[in-house]
């Protein structure tokens, strides 16, 4: 285990929220766009409550034996191997499933039992049955579908978790995260969050996802390595977000104006 407390600045009330969650025995699902802070918060809570963290990526492959587990052969035996979900449910650790919706349906079902009363996983392969460890718990995160190519989660599943929103954080605390995370000084970290505002507000450009305090904080990060301010905008803001040369010629110009 890690034993260097995560940097997460506290943006409302999620620590008091996730801290009750967990003594209700609660699973939490955290909504929000990327970069936001999602997996730095569940990080954070974590090391906070002094528990081991488990994390999967979900993509449109993760089935329910990648959580739960499989059969493997080695040498002239068949053994049983525990998957990443079924450890997390007997150690008593916590389990975080970031991108839930993008995983196979399969995965939502073999979860239902673990979030509710029961709290138990039941394992086909096996026949059997495990209680889950008091100490554990399951997060999961979700893009709302306000974008293309995300998947939806039904209520049904939506139903079953405490929420979470998370976004794009005041100006005030962007700025000391930024500073925080690369050691910019205050000025320039007040003008990239000026520049994240700006392109955030400028809906008509129809961008999938917009400026995330992940791009600042990267291109805050090339800034502090002495890459030049505006080069560091281009590469770490602009250029991520699109592909479509006008819309990148303007933002860069506007980009420009303020830094
Ligand atoms: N509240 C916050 N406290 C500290 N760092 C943050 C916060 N929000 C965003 N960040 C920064 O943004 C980056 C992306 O956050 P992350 O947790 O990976 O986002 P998500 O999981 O929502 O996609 C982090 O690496 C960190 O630098
Ligand atoms: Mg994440």
């Amino acid at each position: 285990m890690n034993n260097q407390a995560p940097y997460y600045h506290i943006v409302g009330k999620e620590v008091d929220v996730f801290e009750h969650a967990n003594k209700n025995n609660l699973p939490i699902l955290l909504k929000g766009p990327t970069g936001t802070g999602k997996s730095r918060f569940i990080e954070y809570m974590a090391f906070q409550l002094n528990k081991k963290l488990i994390t999967i990526s979900c993509h449109e492959e993760t089935s329910s034996t990648d959580l739960i587990g499989r059969y493997i052969i080695k040498g002239a035996e068949t053994i049983w191997l525990d998957g990443p979900l079924t450890k997390a449910v007997k150690e008593g650790a916590f389990i975080y499933l970031d991108e839930i919706a993008e995983a196979r349906p399969d995965v939502i079902v073999a979860i239902h039992s673990l979030t509710d009363h029961r709290r138990e996983l039941y394992i086909d392969k096996l026949g059997e049955t495990v209680k889950a460890h008091e100490d554990f718990m399951l997060l999961a995160s979700f893009n709302p579908g306000y974008q293309r190519g995300f998947k939806e989660l039904k209520p049904s599943t939506r139903q079953r978790f405490v929420a979470l929103s998370f976004n794009y954080p005041d100006a005030k605390i962007e700025t000391e995260i930024i500073v925080n995370e690369s050691g910019i000084d205050n000025s320039d970290a007040k003008k990239l969050v000026n520049i994240g505002t700006k392109i955030r507000n400028l809906t008509e450009l129809g961008l999938t996802e917009t400026v995330s305090t992940r791009l600042l904080v990267d291109a805050a990060k090339l800034i502090h390595s002495g890459l030049p301010k505006r080069l560091s905008v281009d590469v770490a803001v602009v250029e991520p977000l699109t592909d479509d040369l006008e819309v990148i010629a303007a933002l860069k110009d506007l980009c420009h104006l303020m830094i």
